[in-house]
């Protein structure tokens, strides 16, 4: 079980299938992204999978690799499973695509539902719902994971401040 601070005002979860490449990809670029806007005291990040496949193996590689041309270090994070307990802990369970939403929602205690989110729904930009499961693809695949990633996380945050949860940032 994983021990998180109860001390942050919002806690983010973010899931995919194996929690090698997209959730830990979302896991870094938002907590960049909140540290850039001083919250990081204020918001708690992690990330899980849905799948047992790839317990406690850090990030892919590729994965790692392309966070790190983007100045995003994944280096010390490690792979979990999601479990009953994180629909309690976490505002705000973040789904990389469709297949893992249908999953968490079957395996969601009731009354928790309205937590769980596909990602791009905070990008209206995008030309699609999905963040595209990259593992079989070629470098291009974890390019635009990092793009989507990119412009959910700008629009996540947004949501959460104008949900007036934090304290204004000097
Ligand atoms: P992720 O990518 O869900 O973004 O971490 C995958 C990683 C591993 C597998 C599938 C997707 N796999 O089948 O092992």
């Amino acid at each position: 079980m994983t021990t998180i601070p109860q001390d942050h005002a919002v806690n983010v979860l973010f899931v995919c299938l194996g929690n090698i490449c997209r959730s830990p990809t979302a896991e870094g670029v938002f907590r960049n992204l909140i540290r850039q806007h001083n919250l990081s005291e204020q918001i708690y990040i992690d990330s899980a999978g849905t799948s047992a496949y790839h317990l406690g193996e850090p990030p892919d590689q590729r994965a790692q690799a392309a966070a790190k041309a983007r100045g995003i270090d994944l280096t010390n994070l490690r792979a979990r499973q999601t479990g009953e307990d994180d629909f309690a802990r976490f505002d705000y369970i973040i789904a990389m695509d469709n297949d893992n939403l249908v999953k968490l929602k079957r395996q969601c205690p009731a009354g928790f539902e309205n937590r769980i989110r596909l990602f791009l729904e905070y990008a209206p930009g995008a030309d699609r719902t999905d963040i595209p499961d990259p593992y079989t693809s070629d470098s291009q695949g974890f390019e635009l994971v990092l793009d989507l990633i990119e412009q959910a996380s700008q629009g996540l945050l947004e949501h959460i401040q104008s949900q007036s949860r934090l304290k204004p940032q000097s």
